[in-house]
């Protein structure tokens, strides 16, 4: 062991550039530098999840020459790592005294101060970022093996995943786009739901496997043109058995992270109209073939079959559906929806506090259309994993489209419906290329 300063500098290193090596290079002035690799739960927690996995980033670290040592940064917090450290020196870019790292910047200095240690800042290398970087990332794209595989980084990483419908390739770059801050942290959605329910409306048909997978792999692959964030594919209830196999190994071909069936049969309705219409539940058995039949199918280890539970839907009752949930996990499922239309989310907590406490539970997708009024922070809460906006972008569309045509008919002109609607020009700017 030498007995230079310990110098600690907390990074993601997902896209190195030289703004980060003038970091470590300064830190490698001070003393000898341990590198705290923030995991990719510390990163999803503020900013997007990062393009490389936690293996990937540690090679491409520790073998940096001014890197001593690299150790895993489980939170945003330093605190916990300085604390078993207790280096002498923490050197950062001046670039986090504002924004959402203020707080974390200030427990740095207070913990070091407890020890006389001392925060280092290096200023800020002009002409070179990683959101500039990740800016040209999307612009180049993404493959169908690096999409596949970020749903399950991402479950495994973030509190909630959390998806919106999409339905064209507008659809998807909202999707793609849509950002916000809310107290200093970005929030943006994680991945796409392509719901037969909406792409098959867009079509003008029912919604009732009427349109077929050729079909709806087409508008996956304009979405997939366009986009860069993981998909889930609603494949209704799979079909046969037989069918379904070679519907997996299109989708993962494609670059679909997972697909949902759910447990009917015979002609499928959609479930929420609940047993207003007649609808079919599976035999257990049955459907668990289904699954084992796709999990087989399946060429890669992270494309996921989730299975969606129709039981709340049909009136089947609580024991059913955690019958269902249990042996759907034990045939594969390498998650469970459950399903329900009721205004409250009182049953769909009942039913995920039950099945947590089941040893053998997988990971918990639900869907609040009919019980909108929950927030995210409960379904974390009660350890939902991943939450799907199922038909939103499709239902707002639509009034407005028929809002538009019916006053160009009262009006006989457009002049009247131009409140609601976008301006040409900025019409033109959603495609930056139409100018370029
Ligand atoms: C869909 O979006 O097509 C779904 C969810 O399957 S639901 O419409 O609620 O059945
Ligand atoms: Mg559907």
């Amino acid at each position: 062991m030498s007995s230079d300063p310990q110098v600690y500098v907390g990074m993601s290193a997902d896209l190195v550039h030289p703004g980060h090596l003038n970091v470590l290079k300064t830190a490698a002035t001070h003393g000898s530098v341990i590198v705290g690799l923030l995991s990719d739960k510390a990163i999803a927690s503020y900013k997007r999840l990062p393009y490389m996995t936690y293996e990937q980033r540690l090679e491409v670290v520790s073998s940096l020459r001014y890197v001593d040592r690299v150790v895993p940064q489980d939170t945003l917090d330093y605190v916990p790592n300085l604390l078993e450290l207790r280096p002498d020196f923490v050197v950062h870019g001046d670039d986090w005294r504002t924004g959402v790292q203020r707080e974390t910047r200030q427990r740095v200095i207070d913990t070091l101060a407890t020890w006389g240690g001392r925060l280092i800042e290096v200023s800020y290398t002009e002409g070179i970022s990683s959101t500039q970087l990740n800016l040209a990332l999307k612009q180049v794209g993404t493959t169908p093996a690096i999409r596949l595989s970020r749903l399950r980084r991402l479950i495994d990483s973030k509190d909630i995943v959390r998806v919106l419908e999409v339905h064209s390739g507008l659809s998807g770059l909202i999707v793609e786009n849509a950002s916000v801050k809310v107290n200093g942290a970005i929030r943006e959605f994680d991945a796409m739901w392509s719901s037969s329910l909406t792409d098959s409306t867009m079509r003008g048909k029912p919604d009732i496997e009427a349109v077929d997978i050729s079909s709806r792999l087409q508008t996956v692959n304009e979405l997939f043109e366009v986009t860069t964030k993981p998909l889930i594919f609603d494949g209704d209830t799979g079909g046969k058995p037989e069918h379904f196999a070679f519907t997996v190994r299109s989708l993962e071909r494609l670059g679909v992270s997972a697909v949902i069936i759910e447990d009917k049969e015979g002609l499928k309705r959609n479930s929420l109209f609940g047993t207003e219409v007649a609808q079919e539940q599976s035999q257990i058995d049955d459907f668990c073939f289904r699954l084992s039949t796709g999990k087989k199918a399946q060429i890669t280890d992270d494309f996921m079959v989730i299975a969606r539970i129709e039981s709340l839907i049909l009136g089947k009752g609580m024991d059913d559906a955690l019958r269902r949930a249990t042996a759907y996990a034990e045939s594969g499922a390498d998650a469970v929806m459950i399903h329900s239309r009721a205004k409250e989310p009182d049953e769909i907590f009942e039913f995920i506090d039950a099945f947590r406490r089941d040893p053998n539970h997988v990971p918990i997708v639900v869907v609040p259309t009919s019980y909108d009024q929950v927030y995210e922070s409960e379904l974390i809460d009660h350890g939902v994993s991943v939450v799907i906006y199922a038909n939103h972008l499709m239902r707002a569309a639509y009034p407005q489209m028929s809002k538009v045509a019916h006053s160009i008919l009262e009006h006989g002109r457009a002049r009247e419906a131009d409140t609601m609607l976008t301006s040409v020009s900025d019409a033109l700017a959603i495609i930056p290329e139409n100018r370029a």
